[in-house]
């Protein structure tokens, strides 16, 4: 029988009570289509910080290394500093285990409402692939005349073709089996260097996917398309504090950030993919039922692709759309919609939101296969020859 060897992470907050229920969702979903699930919980975030320093270590790296993918609850604790566990954890890791692209779906079901008046779920089927490991994130900086009235900080961004190249790559294979447009979000005309790095490298990589249409959005100017025509995009791709900030805005878009997946990749295949809901650890609401778990099994859905098993994650993201639709009763708890959404896998159909064969579950099913042939990229055959 297939075996897929998760890693759990549930982490602080309301994380281990999301984690639970996906975890409870993925295994209807292994019963339905014969494959089995096995899960180490995996001791990180606030409680082992506070109790012996430590964010991350090695040991618990190479742990983790060797599983087929994690699952990630939330982190933060309001008696941990900001920044420890962001920095130290969730960006270690993507950094560590190579995850150059940060997958972020932006979709409204059906029966859900959008902040913004009148959008539909034909109007708003997207996704944002971010660059995960560099961009202002790379940290590194300093400040110089500190304490005084001119202290002036200096923070360091990195952009380099090889990480650039894997997000713009994956991007362009996800867009072609999907609706086969990739947009390049930056601000090209004040980030010049940067710009011109990844407007150089859509051009070179998007030469191999003539079928792929191209188009181009200032940061800035995103904020007003995104709201505005959501339809536009098919596939957008970005680079990592924008991609961090358009999220958001996409998350609200399809009904907040309790819906929001993601899904960090190492695109060569090398290291295990982290799947983790957007939203943050809400100590405040941690284990009394109130937290929507919707984003920690979609991030299970997105997770069950990019292993191969396409057909299950669709089942899984119409069974979760189906109880989406019906929320807003006072009644509805994480158990109970963890429960629920567990529940129609068995009977849930993937064409009853809209086509199958262009949703994400199956590109990045697609993107997947391709992975595993290692077809090499242009600047390889250029190397070779
Ligand atoms: C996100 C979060 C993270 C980020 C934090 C928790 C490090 O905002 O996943 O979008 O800034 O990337
Ligand atoms: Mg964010």
């Amino acid at each position: 029988m297939r075996t897929h060897d998760l890693a759990v992470v549930g982490g602080d907050g309301i994380g281990p009570d999301v984690t639970v229920e996906a975890l409870r969702c993925v295994h209807a979903a292994a019963d339905r289509f014969g494959f089995r699930v096995t899960t180490t919980d995996h001791d990180l975030g606030a409680e082992r910080w506070l109790r012996d320093g430590v964010a991350l270590d090695e040991a618990s790296t190479e742990e983790l290394r060797g599983h087929d993918a994690i699952l990630l609850g939330a982190v933060g604790d309001p008696r941990v500093p900001p920044g420890v566990l962001e920095r130290g954890l969730v960006v270690a890791l993507r950094v560590a285990l190579r995850h150059a692209v940060n997958v972020r779906p932006v979709r409204l079901y059906p029966g859900v409402t959008s902040p913004i008046r009148d959008l539909t779920p034909e109007r708003c089927d997207l996704v944002i692939i971010r660059e995960n490991t560099e961009g202002l994130y790379a940290g590194g900086g300093s400040t110089v005349h500190q304490g005084t009235d001119h202290a002036t900080a200096i923070q360091n961004s990195i952009t380099t073709t090889p990480a650039t190249r894997a997000c713009v790559d994956y991007a362009f294979r996800l867009a072609q089996a999907r609706r086969r447009r990739v947009t390049l979000c930056h601000k090209t005309n004040i980030l010049v260097e940067a710009g011109k790095l990844w407007t150089t490298v859509v051009d070179e990589v998007g030469t191999s996917f003539p079928d792929v249409e191209q188009d181009y959005v200032h940061a800035d100017a995103m904020c007003q398309h995104l709201p505005l025509t959501p339809e536009r995009f098919d596939v957008v791709v970005t680079d990592n504090l924008f991609g961090d900030i358009i999220s958001d805005l996409g998350a609200t878009l399809q009904g907040g950030l309790g819906l929001a997946a993601s899904g960090n990749i190492d695109p060569t295949g090398e290291n295990p993919g982290m799947f983790e809901p957007v939203h943050g650890s809400a100590p405040d609401i941690a284990g009394t039922g109130r937290a929507n778990p919707a984003a920690a099994v979609l991030s299970a859905a997105l997770c069950l692709a990019h292993l191969g098993e396409h057909d299950a994650a669709l089942v899984l993201e119409a069974a979760t759309a189906s109880v989406l639709a019906e929320l807003g009763n006072a009644g509805d708890s994480t158990t109970g919609i963890g429960t629920r959404i567990a529940e129609r896998v068995g009977g849930a159909d993937p064409a009853a939101i809209g086509d199958p064969t262009v949703s994400l579950m199956t590109a990045m099913g697609a993107v997947r296969t391709i992975d595993q042939q290692k077809r090499p990229t242009p600047h390889d055959r250029s190397l070779a020859s």
